[in-house]
């Protein structure tokens, strides 16, 4: 069996953060979106692993997944170029795949369980896919399936007006290499993408059998920042604690806190857990609940919660930052004895200021 994980994508609903690089990149209790895939594929026994990759500085992923050895795993990177729907993605990973069973793994979901139990019986069972679903509460934001008793899938329809059931496909699938024969028969949809849900439908059509698992623990997609910030507070909720860096006398840590090497918690703050903190951090701040801060970050004064300061930033200002997604080397500071008061701004395209 081997691993398929879509790295591609222009990720506009995550502008600017994807200006500087791939939204599978983004950092989730300061590991990226990405490597969850790739541990998860490793636990479910699957070492050969492709990675697709877009258009927005692909060479970055390259960068930070290598060849896969950290992981214990080997990567073959597969250049799709302009995304051109999830169906062209597996299309142009067929040399790759050959006459294997394998795991579609989009890179920016995150699924608490893991691939394991979804894996187990795949590759001798006469299916020739595999979904994955979760019960949700607006379907028509989603693919979605209908299925007889048995759990089979009986029709599969992408954002349907008039969903027949409340079952959304979960960004994982598990396909024979008969897919690739029904990619071929399919047309680009109106929004002009090969859909992964018309190639599934493609096999039903044909008489191939597919079925499905209900996911049990928590699914997230992180396409949007609201969807990013939901999944580090999933992934904080689990946090294993480390703490290798120095935590001054008069510094406050509560419950469960990460700190890395080299980082330096001064007297005087409140770092109160579930919290990360990376490596060469200087804080002398509050950090509230659910916040995974970056290495190499300065945070002085002020309180920050529920937020993800991806790294090498400067923050130093007496205000509440809630809810934040603070992309890479931004600042954010108070100006003092500066006249006229008033908020002073250098931020870029699709950048959002809430004050
Ligand atoms: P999406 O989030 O649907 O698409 P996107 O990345 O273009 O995002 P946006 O709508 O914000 O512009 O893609 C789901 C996943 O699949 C994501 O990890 C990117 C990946 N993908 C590809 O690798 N190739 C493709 O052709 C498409 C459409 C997506």
């Amino acid at each position: 069996m081997k691993g398929l994980i879509l790295s591609g994508g222009h990720g506009t609903r995550l502008r600017p953060l994807t200006h500087t690089g791939p939204k599978q990149l983004i950092p989730i209790a300061n590991k990226p979106v990405l490597y969850y895939a790739i541990e998860d594929l490793k636990e479910a026994g699957i070492t050969e692993i492709g990675i697709i990759l877009g258009t927005n500085m692909p060479e970055k992923v390259q960068e930070a997944v290598g060849d896969g050895s950290q992981f214990g795993v080997n990567i073959t990177y597969i250049m799709q170029g302009e995304p051109r729907g999830l169906a062209h993605a597996v299309a142009v990973a067929q040399e790759f795949v050959q006459e294997e069973p394998f795991v579609m793994y989009l890179g920016d979901n995150i699924l608490k369980s893991g691939v394991n139990e979804f894996v187990d019986g795949f590759e001798s069972s006469d299916y020739e896919a595999r979904i994955l679903l979760q019960k949700v509460e607006n379907p028509r934001q989603f693919g979605v399936a209908e299925l007889n008793e048995a759990m089979d899938v009986v029709h599969l329809v992408e954002k349907p007006r008039e969903p027949k059931s409340d079952l959304a496909l979960v960004g994982i699938y598990l396909f024979k290499p008969s897919i690739f024969r029904a990619i071929s028969h399919i047309k680009p949809s109106w929004r002009d993408e090969l859909e992964i849900t018309d190639a599934i439908q493609n096999l039903l059509d044909s008489g191939d059998k597919v079925d499905s698992h209900i996911v049990r623990g928590w699914w997230k997609d992180t396409g949007k920042p609201e969807d990013v910030l939901d999944a580090n507070h999933l992934i904080l909720d689990t946090l294993d604690p480390h703490q290798e860096g120095e935590i001054e006398d008069g510094a406050v840590i509560i419950g469960r806190v990460s700190i890395g090497k080299g980082t330096v918690i001064k007297e005087g703050s409140v770092i109160r857990g579930p919290v990360t903190i990376g490596e060469n951090c200087y804080v002398k701040a509050y950090i509230g609940p659910y916040t995974a801060i970056g290495n190499n970050s300065r945070i002085v004064g002020g309180e920050i919660e529920s937020s993800i300061v991806v790294g090498d930033a400067v923050i130093e200002c007496n205000e509440r930052i809630v809810d934040s997604l603070i992309g890479n080397h931004c600042h954010i500071i108070t100006l003092e004895n500066h006249f006229p008061q008033g908020r002073r701004f250098v931020i870029g395209e699709n950048s959002l200021v809430n004050l």
